[in-house]
């Protein structure tokens, strides 16, 4: 079997090298497969779960995003609400995103399924919180059926912050690669950004893609704004148990259980702890990224620190043509 899944891995290797290549932020190559734009390892993860992921469980919930959304976020808020307790131990229930890194809450699917081997997800604990950034086009048929049990949480960001958190994040990157550049500015990745040249770019098609969906199939996608939970944690922390199909009970409701989720999982409590602060991941796709990197401010509305108006307006101006008419706005 071994040998099997290495030919298979070999083979997308294979397939990837001959796709579109452009070079990307900080000289990542980015590939082009079905029209968005992806860093090599991720792609392999792609393809290998558009092949090996079919059986979604009526429990299911995936967890999406576009990169750099807020991901960790919806990651720590999923993981609080599915697992909560009336209980009072420390650590325990909803409290122990305390300990854990919202990243380890749920498996990055593209990096899980980067190498040889397909990973095992059956023995994942009910419900299983999977994580992808994937375009909704690109998800496994058995997930885009007419009849998939499974619920699909899509957390949407406004464009100009979502590409201020993607230059931070990438200049964090530690990398072994003599061929990737130092860090890239802000000019050069607005330049990138707007012709769809970002991992899993462009955002328009994927924000689009899901937005279309969530308003042909509500029951089975819900779409977050990161604006929204920011402005109203409180309702949208309600609104994900009642699409999870586990509402908050009166007596939940009165103990104060929603506040203290939103409390435990908001960017100040969640970056200082010690589990968020320290430590590295991102050895499966070949490079180094700081636990602390995923978060930086938490903040709507930064893009103003750092793109210069003509920037800001060259995003405006793609960001207004593609959402024009489509009932989404930032
Ligand atoms: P900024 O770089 O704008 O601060 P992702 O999780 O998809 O990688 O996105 C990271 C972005 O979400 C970063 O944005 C990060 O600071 C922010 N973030 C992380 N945890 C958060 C939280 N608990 N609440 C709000 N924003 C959070």
């Amino acid at each position: 079997e071994r040998d099997g899944e290495l030919r298979a891995y070999q083979q997308r290797q294979e397939e990837i090298s001959k796709l579109p290549v452009e070079m990307g932020w900080r000289n990542f190559p980015l590939r082009l497969y079905h029209g968005f734009w992806f860093h090599e390892p991720h792609l392999n993860g792609v393809i290998s779960i558009r092949r090996n992921f079919c059986r979604p469980a009526p429990s299911d919930l995936f967890l999406v995003t576009f990169p750099k959304s807020g991901t960790t976020w919806l990651k720590a808020l999923a993981f609080a609400i599915t697992n909560r307790s009336s209980g009072h131990h420390i650590n325990s229930g909803h409290r122990s995103i305390l300990s854990r890194h919202p990243q380890d809450c749920s498996p990055y699917l593209e990096a899980f399924y980067a190498g040889p081997q397909v990973p095992d997800l059956d023995a994942m604990p009910s419900p299983r919180l999977l994580g992808t950034h994937m375009p909704y086009s690109l998800l496994p048929e058995s997930l885009r059926d007419e009849g998939s049990p499974s619920r699909i949480i899509y957390l949407c960001r406004e464009p100009k912050d979502t590409l201020v958190s993607t230059v931070h994040f990438i200049n964090t990157m530690g990398s072994e690669q003599s061929s990737i550049a130092g860090a890239i500015s802000m000019d050069q990745a607005v330049e990138l950004f707007c012709k769809g040249l970002s991992p899993y770019g462009p955002v328009w098609e994927h924000q689009l893609e899901y937005w279309r969906e969530s308003q042909r199939r509500p029951d089975k996608l819900l779409f977050l704004k990161y604006e929204d939970v920011m402005a109203e944690p409180e309702a949208n922390v309600r609104k994900l148990a009642n699409f999870i199909g586990r509402p908050f009970s009166p007596e939940e409701e009165s103990s104060g259980l929603v506040a203290e989720i939103v409390e435990l999982c908001c960017f100040e409590k969640l970056s200082g702890l010690e589990v968020n602060r320290t430590g590295v991941r991102g050895k499966e796709i070949g490079v180094t990224i700081n636990n602390s990197s995923f978060f930086r401010k938490g903040k709507v509305g930064d893009w103003r620190e750092h793109l210069l108006p003509e920037m800001a307006e060259k995003v405006d101006v793609i960001t207004r043509d593609m959402l024009q008419g489509t009932g989404l706005s930032h």
